[in-house]
């Protein structure tokens, strides 16, 4: 077989994650204070994957491109190809037909996150040799995701978030094609909402009578497209985190596991973990509890603080309460100014969401 190659989708909007995709890729939003996008190439390289290509949006794509480089870092060699329009996953595909040529590839959501990596599954890939092979998990609420039916361990049918779907098995954003499905890509038509569907693609690849293999996943899946979705693989990447501790500590405390990074100063501040402390970051009179990650150069000071991600530069400053489950955007500022009358001051982007419990 000719050498796999790689493509991760990395462009469209990022609705869900407004106000934090006005300004920036949903794909960089950290997990444990890594691009989600990183975990899916780290993915690519471990199973000796060499060609990357990554489709971006000409929005975003110069600060994915800035931030990934050329894949040396992961030792693989990155492809950067521009999508014009978010026209669908499997019009990224066609978008990609040049780079990809007639290799077999492994398809990557970019926002997605698979736990333990694509080894097996490109190791199932070589070793059977379908047309497809795709991955499915039992999910809760199947009606967000594609669906697939199968009949004796082979996929029958699928369809893209059906408002009844058959059965509770979800599309889970890691595929492996041969060069078949860019035929399968042009043969279909754009969705009711607008998109050319892998999903309907897949479809159309079984009617041809191919094989299309299903592989049910084992360990846990993200798609980190929702807020909360973020916070649970945040979690789930932080409770495998190894303790290390290289900032300074001073009249501190950091218990279980938690990472302090090179620069970070903790002064008369607790940290529970699983939790990341970023480089650079200044913790000062405060707790930080479990599950939090902690971007660079932050600073949380008078403050409590669990289950939360702040990106680069965000400050927390003299908080009354908890903060919790929330996810702060770079350089964003929370503080209590200690001045009478008390009363509550905003300057807020777009759509952001503030929630007083
Ligand atoms: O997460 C799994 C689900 O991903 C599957 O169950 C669905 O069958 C599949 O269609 C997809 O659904 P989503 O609605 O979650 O896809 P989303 O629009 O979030 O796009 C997934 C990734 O692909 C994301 O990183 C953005 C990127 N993308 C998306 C579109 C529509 C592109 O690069 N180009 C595009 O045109």
């Amino acid at each position: 077989m000719a050498p796999l190659k790689g493509l991760i989708l990395s462009g469209g909007k990022g609705t869900r994650l407004r106000p934090i995709t006005h300004t920036s890729a949903k794909q960089l939003i950290p997990v444990a204070n890594r691009p989600v996008l990183f975990y899916g190439v780290q993915a690519m390289a471990d199973a000796g994957i060499e060609e990357v290509g990554i489709i971006i949006a000409p929005e975003t794509g110069p600060e994915i491109q800035a931030v990934a480089g050329d894949g040396s870092q992961f030792g693989v060699r990155i492809t950067y190809i521009t999508q014009d329009e978010p026209a669908g996953l499997a019009h990224a595909v066609l978008t990609a037909e040049p780079f990809l040529g007639d290799a077999p590839f492994v398809m990557y959501l970019g926002d997605n996150l698979l736990q333990g990596g694509i080894q097996e599954l490109v190791a199932a890939f070589r070793a059977n040799a379908p047309d497809a092979l795709i991955l499915l998990t039992p999910v809760d609420d199947p009606e967000h995701y594609g669906v697939a039916e199968l009949q004796d361990g082979r996929v029958v049918s699928l369809a893209e978030k059906p408002p009844a779907p058959r059965t509770n098995l979800a599309l889970v954003g890691v595929y492996m094609f041969t060069a078949g499905i860019h035929d399968a890509a042009r043969a279909i038509e754009p969705s009711s909402r607008g998109e050319l569907e892998i999903t309907d693609a897949i479809q159309h690849l079984v009617d041809s009578g191919r094989r299309v293999e299903p592989h049910v996943v084992r360990g846990w899946w993200k798609d980190t497209g929702r807020l909360a979705d973020m916070l649970e693989a945040n979690r789930l990447i932080l409770d495998v985190i190894e303790k290390r501790v290289d900032g300074e500590l001073t009249d501190s405390q950091v218990d279980g596991r938690v990472v302090v990074e090179p620069g970070a100063t903790l002064l008369r501040a607790t940290v529970r973990g699983p939790a990341i402390i970023g480089a650079g970051t200044h913790l000062e009179d405060c707790y930080v509890g479990p599950y939090s990650a902690i971007g660079e150069n932050c600073v949380v000071e008078r403050a409590e603080i669990e289950h939360s991600i702040l990106l680069a530069g965000a400050e927390v400053r003299g908080l009354d309460g908890r903060m919790e489950s929330s996810l702060l955007g770079r350089n964003v500022k929370i503080g209590r100014s200690g001045r009478q009358p008390r009363a509550y001051r905003f300057m807020v982007g777009d759509s952001s969401e503030i929630e007083i419990l």
